[in-house]
């Protein structure tokens, strides 16, 4: 690393440890609904005093998903009470628990259980229910970004399809953290995937680092509006299921893929462009058409043997090496007018992550 930015990390964390001691933390808050970098601010906010069913927890790590981003904006379905804090998902370690809690201990690290906490500061302070252990041995930037993105692959693997060793996945986004994960959900389980990315100039590097993540094909989406499509990868079976986080013409020629009573499953739309479907799809193949939401089905199912199934699968797999997260960059927090910025880019090629202590 860089000896400056060495050096500002040190000075950054003297700050840090003198704010903590005057029982200060310093998080980034916004007021209003609007462009991030114009309505976040990196506030300094007491530290409530820890509560008998309370865990104060050091951040470690959070990260800038699109739904954050949609959420500071005011465009998504979920909108916290103002003044918040911005992000949803965080790695961190205990570092002081209330008088009743017993499931936890000081130097345990944990990650949000549920979206809502608002991660993006140093210290935390909130219910123990709100908090879900990790082992240490998982890697920081795999855990920080473990409650969204691969609980998302790992419900639509296994909500919507019986999905047996040889099937086949379609999806789009392929290189969006969801899809990585598909990726890498679906090579440990022996189902293929046909991926799909926009063309790009350093489109075989994408490519190489989807391969090596366990990708069976990867194609353009220029390649797959063909209609000859098919032959790129005729030895494997027809997609028993489709991920669309595109929509528009992306969306259109990913179900034309798809085998009869098959599953497409929507859960994002970065394109902005609204989902088109071949009429000829839904009737004589019979294709189901449905959405996912993650931030419902953990409110619906926390704690339930669904979701800790879930995760024991997720943590044992990250573990193992078999689950990577998706490339990051590393910003300290009073950099987020570049994380947030870079967060809103095409082709950013990488994650934005806080990186706090
Ligand atoms: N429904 C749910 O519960 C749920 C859960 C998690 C995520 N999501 C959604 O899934 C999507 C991906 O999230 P993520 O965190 O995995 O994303 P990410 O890692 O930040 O990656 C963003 C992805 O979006 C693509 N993209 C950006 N702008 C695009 C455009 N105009 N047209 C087509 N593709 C575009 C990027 O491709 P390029 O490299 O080509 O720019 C990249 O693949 C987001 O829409 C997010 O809100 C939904």
């Amino acid at each position: 690393m860089h000896t400056s930015r060495v050096f500002t990390r040190w000075l950054i964390r003297a700050v840090h440890s003198f704010k903590q001691a005057r029982n200060y933390s310093e998080g980034l808050v916004y007021a209003k609904y609007g462009t991030p970098e114009d309505v976040l601010e990196l506030q300094e906010v007491q530290i409530p005093s820890v509560g008998r069913d309370d865990v104060k927890v050091k951040v470690i790590a959070a990260p800038v998903n699109p739904s954050d981003v949609n959420v500071i904006q005011g465009t998504y379905p979920l909108s916290p009470r103002l003044p918040a804090f911005g992000g949803n998902e965080v790695v961190g370690m205990v570092t002081e628990v209330g008088s009743t809690i017993t499931s936890l201990k000081l130097g345990d690290h944990v990650i949000a259980a549920q979206p809502g906490i608002g991660t993006w500061r140093d210290t935390i302070v909130c219910h123990y229910d709100k908090w879900l252990r990790v082992p240490s041995q998982l890697p920081i930037q795999l855990a920080a970004t473990l409650m969204v993105n691969p609980a998302t692959a790992y419900r639509m693997m296994s909500d919507f399809v019986q999905l047996e060793e040889g099937d086949t996945i379609i999806q789009n986004g392929a290189n969006s953290g969801v899809g990585q994960a598909v990726i890498q959900l679906a090579a440990s389980r022996n189902i293929n995937t046909i991926n799909i990315i926009r063309d790009r100039p350093n489109i075989d590097e994408i490519k190489h680092y989807l391969d090596d993540l366990g990708a069976t094909v990867v194609i353009t989406e220029e390649e797959n509006s063909k209609r000859d499509i098919r032959s790129i990868y005729e030895c494997y079976k027809s997609a028993k299921l489709g991920l669309n986080t595109v929509g528009g013409d992306s969306a259109t020629n990913l179900m034309r893929q798809l085998q009869q009573q098959a599953v497409m499953v929507t859960y994002g739309g970065m394109s902005r462009k609204p989902v088109m479907l071949p009429t000829g799809s839904l009737i004589f193949k019979e294709i189901k058409f449905v959405g996912y939401w993650n931030a419902k089905w953990i409110e619906r199912n926390k704690n339930s043997g669904p979701y800790h199934q879930m995760y024991d699968d997720l943590i044992r797999l990250g573990v193992e090496g078999k689950l990577k997260p998706p490339k990051c960059t590393e910003h300290l927090l009073q950099n987020y007018k570049t994380a947030l910025s870079q967060a809103m880019t095409s082709f950013a090629g990488s994650k934005q992550l806080f990186v706090l202590n």
